[in-house]
């Protein structure tokens, strides 16, 4: 067990309060993401949506060691934020016409949704984890936030370089 779970422990509970909904907001992408990339007509946004998934499974597993850490059982608590994220990419699906370019920059703005919420989770929690000195903890929390930067980057990228322009032109 980290060192000042004891001392800290109200600052401690909203650590693990927010590692729950995290693990709940991971869980939920699992079935978020293989409906965008069913969706996406760009090879390289399916493949960027695929890859995330791949990293999704391996930050749940991240999620559950950080759990173990603390000698807590790993429990979700659901996430308002990214069911409604995930309300908005169904939305896109439903609004937009299937194999268009428009659809594709939708399903990346829903995406980068995604990724902001989870930027800005993670981050916040490698802060409280820094402050509790939970050192093995943030090592998990910055090998994730560095991830979910990296995937927010290469969608950036794809709605830039192509998704957006081919849009405008539909
Ligand atoms: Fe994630």
């Amino acid at each position: 067990m980290e060192k000042s779970i004891e001392k800290n422990s109200g600052l401690a509970a909203l650590f693990l309060d927010e590692l729950k909904e995290l693990y709940g907001a991971e869980q939920h992408q699992t079935m978020i993401l293989p409906l965008l990339k069913k969706a996406a007509s760009s090879l390289q946004l399916q493949s960027v949506l695929a890859n995330h998934l791949d990293h999704t499974r391996d930050q749940i597993t991240r999620l559950e060691e950080i759990f173990t850490i603390l000698g807590e059982a790993s429990q979700t608590r659901q996430s308002e934020a990214i069911l409604s994220i995930g309300h908005e990419g169904e939305q896109v699906i439903s609004e937009t016409e299937k194999g268009t370019a428009t659809r594709d920059a939708g399903l990346i703005l829903a995406a980068q949704k995604l990724e902001h919420y989870e930027i800005s989770a993670y981050g916040s929690l490698a802060q409280l984890a820094r402050t509790l000195e939970y050192d093995e903890v943030l090592d998990l929390l910055e090998t994730t936030l560095f991830e979910e930067k990296e995937t927010d980057d290469l969608l950036t990228s794809l709605a830039e370089n192509y998704i957006n322009t081919a849009a405008s032109r539909e």
